[in-house]
């Protein structure tokens, strides 16, 4: 398995800087870069729509993520795609129809992802492992980062690991909620390859590089540092 990577949230980030927040983590040694997409119907809070996106887009070659905390995701699809995001994440409670939501990301010539909430089952994912590029398990509930990990979900990370292995379809575990260094090697432990970070990055005091690169020493560690 690869060395699991950091992907960096921008939902913490200071939007009166935005392009710049972008260009720094882009520049801190991040695998990607993720957009929290909230509708205030899905989840509590409202973010970024595609437009902001594809402002910041010129910031950085760090590939883009959109992560859709919406309702309803697939009339959205095409501009988060034109915003140039190279992944689409789509939450299987908002896609009755996800096999065809999934071949719509894929025609759009970017990868799809499923992610599921802490209550959610992987059961969806048997049936469309063929269509799947990633699985991001939250371990929080979504709607607002700086919230608790919830260690319960690295039992959901160790059966996707094992479901997604033994179907020999190449799909990547994501993981998003809470991760710091501590969870973060935790999470890599049960079968991450994808730590989605916010806090920890954006708010570290040594600033973004540094938190990168300690959350990156710790999954490479084979001890707890506390
Ligand atoms: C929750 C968000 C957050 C964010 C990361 O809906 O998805 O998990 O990406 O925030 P932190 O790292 O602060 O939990």
């Amino acid at each position: 398995m690869t060395q699991p990577r950091v992907v960096a949230s921008v939902l913490g980030a200071d939007y009166a800087r935005l392009g710049e927040e972008v260009a720094e983590l882009g520049d801190a040694g991040v695998a990607r870069i993720q957009w929290d997409i909230m509708d205030g119907c899905f989840v509590p809070n409202v973010t970024f729509g595609p437009d902001v996106v594809g402002a910041c887009r010129q910031y950085s070659q760090v590939p883009f993520e959109a992560h859709l905390m919406v309702r309803d995701p697939d009339p959205m699809l095409a501009d988060f795609a034109s915003a140039g995001c190279e992944t689409i994440i789509v939450h299987v409670e908002t896609a009755p129809h996800l096999h065809r939501t999934l071949s719509t990301i894929r025609d759009l010539g970017v990868q799809a992802g499923v992610a599921v909430n802490p209550s959610t089952p992987l059961d969806f994912a048997r049936h469309v492992l063929d269509q799947l590029d990633q699985i991001l398990i939250m371990t929080v509930n979504p709607g607002f980062g700086g919230q608790s990990y919830i260690a319960a979900m690295e039992d959901k990370i160790s059966e996707a690991r094992e479901m997604v292995d033994r179907s020999g379809f190449p799909v990547q575990i994501e993981v998003d909620g809470g991760i710091s260094p501590d969870t973060a090697r935790a999470a890599s432990r049960a079968g991450a390859q994808l730590l989605v970070a916010g806090s920890a990055v954006l708010k570290h005091s040594e600033g973004k590089r540094a938190a990168v690169a300690e959350i990156q020493r710790a999954m490479a560690s084979p001890v707890s540092s506390s």
